[in-house]
């Protein structure tokens, strides 16, 4: 059956027993248009609920072996108390409504965030100064003096972005009694099969219990508290925020806090004049049982008293209406917004809700399964600590990974990264920050801004590959509305046609430089590093419509800025001045330290990319005789290629400077081989090693992002191993009172520290596993190119390739079992490639094909 048919099966109910949800039995229905593929059919649980289902698509492709693996470890996140720390608590979201679950036991925080609240107001992100400051720093890198380029650079600099704001928080007080729960009761984790965070504990012989979920279907924050025993349940609720705020409890038990952010940021910008910010309105609705008793405090809080449970649902929407709408010109109201999602929500029952979250949320979750465990030797030996397992916490399995390197840990990760996606970037959603969506700071690090050097990109890497494309559609939006300003920009500083963005942005789509120093500041690439997820996004999907739509206006407007910012230099190549590579300094041939020069290889490599990409993309839309496909085409051979310095690694700069820093973080010049696609170890070997080296003269430390780009870089030059070793890097358990003790590593609730927490490394983590087991072009499909032998047993379901196609795989003792491909909607031929075999594969739409290690078909049947 195909995808899309899933919408004839919407889910149906029979009526539940009131607010029993917790043992759903779902009954899986597999149809396919008169085509019955088999089904399986349970009984309801106490029939309480039968809901038909298509088949997960992580479950389509059966193997026609039987493997080896063990039932994997639940996917669960797991703490032994209550967050000590906000990177102990559980993050929940549905892309625009966040929540972090503190599981505090007499006293409970969710602190929550809503991805549209931001300082500031629309900017004017020109200056007209640019261009006179433009050719002096030109003229400075023509006469090679560096340093002083690199200071009149600063001319270029802008003003800083500005900041994402925490929404408020849920505080729950229960009274002193639940200090006394008893020892051993307090469990709190985070299900990621269902995107649940449960705290539960006992006090006497009262389990209490808290499930929390963020709808998004509903666009609702959920909290369900219940006692074991009739009338157990007293608790005061009260909504707070570190945001200018007002709160009020009224008579329908509900809590409506409005508030404003600041509409200018503070320091360093100044706050002569404060410009009305973004508006929001967040609403607390409390239902409980029958016997409850619900009291207003204070005008803000409310009291329950003798409930059997207790519902919360948290609704909260902003007044900011798109980049271009001044917060004092909105016409958008958030608290009739807010009233409005309640009332669409009144006629649902709790069950109803989590039965539509889980819908939702599984609809994409479900598309992918990952399980490794090492050789069934060492599986013997593991098998036997099993049991007490269950009871350890995941930051303890991330303390014992460096003995155990337990398989099902890097699973949990994998599938953690996946979730974060889903839960921080939905369509309609705005773009997942440098922490997703989740932020309690009023001037959180970096302030929570995209940053387009690497982090932006990171965050939306796994987006196509694990099977999750339509979260990186908010991506899609947010580069068109930077087009509109980049325009500007570019017209304005550079004398520029077409659009660009530099390093650092926000809500506003600013697309003018950061302030401060060139070295980090003055970046045009980061509008056309982001062209280059058009384009991938294409090769994954096969979408012409996207292609022509969305991707061609916007690859236009990025290569006509790259066509112009690109001048004629010596030798008849074309340059870009002044060039950096992010964040990385150089030593001058004077001995200054500098960063600005010309032609750094991390533009050439970007520029190559959306060249090649455009052309390509014309050719496919008939388009390959537009004037400006002709200029592509002749700057094409003009570009400075990619050089090998002395040393025998990737030259960075312009010249062979000298490093001053040979173990920076950033891995700028090593693009082309990942993200980008110009170097392989395939097409030009000589560049392949000269990567090689460069990554062995990098090292291994870095930020957490670092060391996820390093992954991926690894697995592109089929290096298993190395690839391996950066993932245990990872896997190093961050203390975050002694944060600066740290390069890297996890948080206890599994967010990947740089340090401090930033999302990226997440993201970064689950697409680097990806293309360790799956690498593809258009043409071609390398299975297992960097499998690292401590996963010598495995199977992977769902992972996408380009082309279209799905992938699933089994192996074993480091082997290829099998293989299951399937393409949807085109017939494709790919060359399958498995340790020195290649096969050309033709893949008829709807069809799933097995294939033995190899690379014979041994099975086929319809989807
Ligand atoms: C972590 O929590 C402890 C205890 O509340 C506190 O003293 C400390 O400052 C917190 N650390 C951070 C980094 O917030
Ligand atoms: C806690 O439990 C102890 C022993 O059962 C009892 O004496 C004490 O009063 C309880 N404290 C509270 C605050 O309920
Ligand atoms: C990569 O570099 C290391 C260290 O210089 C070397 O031992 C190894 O053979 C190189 N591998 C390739 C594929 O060039």
């Amino acid at each position: 059956m195909t995808i899309n048919s899933s919408k004839k099966f919407s889910p149906f109910f029979l009526p539940f027993s009131a607010f029993c949800f917790c043992s759903f039995f779902f009954t899986w229905l597999l149809v396919s248009g008169g085509c019955c593929l088999g089904a399986a059919v349970g009984a309801a649980d106490d029939g309480d609920s039968v809901l038909a289902r298509k088949t997960a698509e992580k479950d389509i492709w059966k193997p026609t072996f039987s493997s080896l693996i063990q039932s994997s470890k639940p996917l669960k996140v797991t703490f032994s108390g209550p967050a000590k720390n906000w990177t102990d608590a559980i993050p929940i979201g549905n892309g625009r409504l966040g929540a972090m679950v503190w599981g505090g036991i007499a006293s409970e925080t969710l602190q929550l965030n809503e991805d549209t609240l931001w300082t500031g107001v629309p900017g004017d992100y020109t200056d007209p100064d640019a261009p006179a400051a433009l050719s002096e720093v030109r003229k400075l890198v023509d006469n090679r003096d560096y340093a002083k380029a690199t200071k009149a650079a600063v001319k270029l600099s802008g003003n800083p972005s500005d900041v994402y704001q925490p929404l408020g928080d849920i505080k729950l007080e229960f009274d002193d009694s639940h200090n006394n729960y008893t020892e051993g009761t307090y469990r709190r984790e985070l299900d990621l099969d269902t995107a649940t965070a449960t705290v539960k504990y006992s006090v006497g012989d009262v389990e209490f219990t808290r499930e929390h979920f963020v709808s998004n279907p509903d666009q609702v924050i959920v909290t369900k508290i219940s006692g074991s025993k009739p009338g157990s349940l007293s608790f005061t609720v009260s909504l707070d925020s570190k945001l200018q705020h007002d709160s009020k409890a009224n008579k329908q038990n509900q809590i409506m806090m409005l508030g404003s952010c600041p509409g200018k940021r503070m320091a360093p910008r100044g706050s002569e004049e404060n410009p009305k910010g973004i508006q929001f309105t967040a609403v607390l609705s409390l239902q409980v049982s029958q016997g409850g008793v619900v009291h207003i405090l204070d005008d803000k809080k409310l009291k329950v008293e003798g409930s059997d449970w207790a519902i919360l649902f948290l609704v909260a929407s902003s007044s900011f209406d798109g980049p271009f709408t001044m917060p004092s010109a909105s016409t958008k109201d958030p608290t009739s917004e807010s009233l409005e999602t309640l009332k669409s929500i009144e006629k649902l029952s709790y069950s109803d809700l989590y039965a539509r979250h889980l819908d939702d949320y599984q609809n994409l979750f479900h598309r992918v399964s990952l399980q490794l465990s090492k050789s069934s030797k060492s599986n013997l030996k593991d098998g036997s600590r099993e049991k007490s397992e269950a009871a350890v916490s995941t930051a303890e399995r991330v303390k014992s990974f460096q003995t155990d390197e337990d398989p099902s840990f890097v699973e949990l990760l994998f599938q953690y990264g996946r979730y974060l996606l889903i839960s921080s970037s939905r369509p309609g959603t705005q773009v997942s920050d440098l922490q997703g969506i989740w932020s309690e700071k009023l001037e959180p690090a970096w302030d929570c801004a995209p940053h387009l050097n690497i982090n932006l990109q990171m965050n939306y890497w796994p987006s196509l590959s694990c099977n999750l494309k339509e979260c990186q559609e908010p991506l899609f939006d947010y580069m068109s509305s930077l087009s509109i300003n980049g325009k500007k920009t570019a017209k304005v500083n550079y004398e520029a046609s077409g659009w660009v963005a530099h390093q650092v942005s926000d809500i506003w789509a600013k697309t003018s430089p950061d302030r401060g120093e060139a070295v980090w500041a003055l970046w045009p690439m980061g509008g056309a590093w982001l062209c280059t997820h058009l384009w991938e996004h294409f090769t994954y999907t096969m979408d012409k419509d996207f292609l022509q739509n969305k991707a061609y206006p916007l690859l236009e407007g990025c290569a006509s800025f790259l066509l112009d910012w690109l001048i004629e230099g010596p030798g008849g190549y074309l340059q870009t001045n002044p060039s950096t590579s992010p964040e990385h300094m150089f030593v001058a041939p004077d001995g200054q330290p500098a960063s600005v020069s010309y032609s750094s290889t991390m533009d050439m490599e970007i520029i190559r990319e959306v060249f090649s990409e455009i052309v390509a993309a014309a050719e496919i839309l008939g388009r390959k005789d537009d004037a400006l496909i002709a200029k592509v085409r002749q700057a094409q051979p003009k570009l400075l290629p990619t050089r090998i310095a002395k040393d025998g690694s990737i030259m960075e700069w312009a010249e062979d400077f000298k490093d001053p820093d040979i173990h920076h973080r950033h891995l700028s010049h090593l693009f082309g081989l990942f993200p980008g696609h110009t170097i392989t170890v395939e097409k030009n070997p000589d560049l392949a090693k000269a990567v090689n080296y460069t990554l062995y003269k990098r090292g291994e430390d870095g930020p957490g992002w670092s060391t996820t780009w390093k992954i991926a870089l690894w697995a592109h030059l089929h290096n298993g191993e190395h690839a391996y070793r950066m993932v245990k890097h990872l896997v190093n358990l961050v203390d975050p009172n002694r944060e600066g003790d740290f390069e890297g590593g996890l948080y206890s609730n599994l967010f990947t520290a740089h340090p401090p927490f930033q999302i990226d490394a997440n993201f970064g983590f689950s697409a680097a596993v990806a293309e360790m087991l799956v690498q593809s072009t258009m043409n071609d499909l390398y299975l297992l190119p960097a499998l690292p032998q401590q996963w010598a047993n495995g199977c992977v379901k769902g992972l996408k390739a380009r082309g279209g196609v799905t992938v699933n795989m089994c192996w074993q003792d480091g082997d290829l079992e099998q293989v299951g491909l399937w393409s949807k909607d085109q017939s494709i031929v790919k060359r399958l490639h498995y340790r020195g075999t290649i096969v050309s594969a033709k893949i008829a739409s709807g069809k799933v094909y097995t294939f033995n290690r190899l690379l014979k078909c041994v099975n086929i049947y319809n989807l």
